[in-house]
């Protein structure tokens, strides 16, 4: 489609903008199909008040002081809808039973710590920035050697990994770095017990099921299903010296109604001083987005830290901080590290999520 034009523009995209202006791009199927680039003359972001529950939100899992009251240990559920659910996960001591998640494949990431992960596949160890994969029915348990911090996206649909397209099927990660699990390393480092418990998830709700030995007890597989893990330094972020790329650039696995992203380290726009090296303001039409702070520097955001989790809903803008926009031209790389999950319906604040929230986040902005 010929795009029309009206009023001052820039001739490209995110490049030379009219002076005095602020670039929004206003787009559907997030940034992927009919767009618009509105040269604005103060930011979208410039409220004074917000009165009503459309605005910005963050989470700061460093607050959670009370004991979540999942079923699970120490799961709590921040956000979700019928295509996925978002929760944090702290663990600092072995799980004492088996798990299968009868309603939805699981991805862990690893924010903190390092362990084992026991499945019917075998064990895998797990570090800090690992992604694990477990598909729905799997048993496992996780046994964690330092203390450990997930988030945990559970989804009622298979992760599948995204197109690579004109990348080649090499991009962004190998498929060959996928680490699967090898039953000959061993079952369980539960000790001898005369009864083993597996939960076993199906509507949300839990079954407890008693065996008189190890739920995990598999001497080999073969096939095309397993649990994995890949870290995130084995994933190798593209970016273009002249042209700010939009998130979908940095997608890991895709699965119905929702994305998940890493933002990782990576040189800026530093081949053109008229090239914007910060996100443009947008207000996503079509996409709820979930950004979670593993580690690093988050030079676009004021105020965000490791362990935060900012929750942009559709309709309300965001972009960068007024502070950010004023240091990107010192910055040559970004060496953020964080997890991205954008959904195509509406994500619910669930019950538990008020107990870790940042109330005045909308108020960072002016
Ligand atoms: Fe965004």
């Amino acid at each position: 489609m010929i795009p029309w034009i009206k009023g001052q523009v820039s001739r490209q995209a995110h490049v030379d903008l009219p002076p005095n202006t602020f670039e929004e791009e206003y787009a559907r199927s997030g940034f992927s199909g009919k767009y618009a680039h509105l040269y604005r003359s103060a930011p979208p972001v410039g409220w004074t008040h917000i009165e009503g529950d459309l605005k910005p939100r963050a989470y700061d899992i460093k607050l959670r002081s009370i004991k979540s009251q999942h079923l699970l240990e120490g799961r709590m559920p921040l956000l979700g809808n019928q295509d996925v659910v978002v929760s944090i996960q702290p663990l600092d001591k072995p799980m004492s039973y088996f798990f299968r998640n009868a309603d939805s494949d699981e991805l862990y990431f690893a924010h903190k710590g390092s362990g084992r992960l026991e499945t019917d596949f075998g064990p895998l160890t797990y570090e800090t920035g690992d992604y694990l994969y477990i598909p729905r029915g799997t048993v496992y348990r996780l046994d964690p050697k330092t203390a450990s911090e997930f988030l945990l996206i559970e989804s009622a649909s298979e992760f599948q990994f995204p197109d690579k397209g004109m990348l080649g099927q090499h991009a962004l990660f190998d498929p060959a770095v996928l680490e699967v699990p090898d039953p000959s390393l061993g079952v369980t480092t539960m000790t001898q017990a005369s009864s083993y418990e597996l939960k076993i998830q199906r509507e949300g709700q839990i079954t407890t099921v008693h065996y008189p030995f190890c739920p995990i007890n598999t001497i080999g597989w073969k096939g095309t299903l397993s649990v994995w893990k890949l870290n995130v330094r084995d994933i190798r972020p593209i970016s273009s010296d002249r042209y700010h790329l939009p998130p979908s650039a940095h997608t890991t696995l895709v699965a119905k109604n929702f994305v998940v992203c890493s933002f990782l380290p990576r040189p800026l726009e530093n081949g053109d001083p008229k090239a914007m090296k910060v996100p443009f303001y947008h207000s996503n039409i079509d996409y709820d987005e979930v950004l979670f702070y593993h580690a690093g520097d988050f030079f676009s955001r004021s105020g965000i830290s490791h362990g935060m989790l900012t929750f942009h809903p559709q309709g309300i803008h965001h972009g960068p901080h007024p502070k950010a926009i004023a240091r990107t031209n010192q910055q040559q790389n970004t060496n953020e590290i964080a997890v991205m999950i954008d959904t195509r319906y509406p994500l619910k604040r669930l019950e538990q999520s008020n107990r870790i929230e940042i109330e005045d986040y909308w108020k960072s902005w002016m």
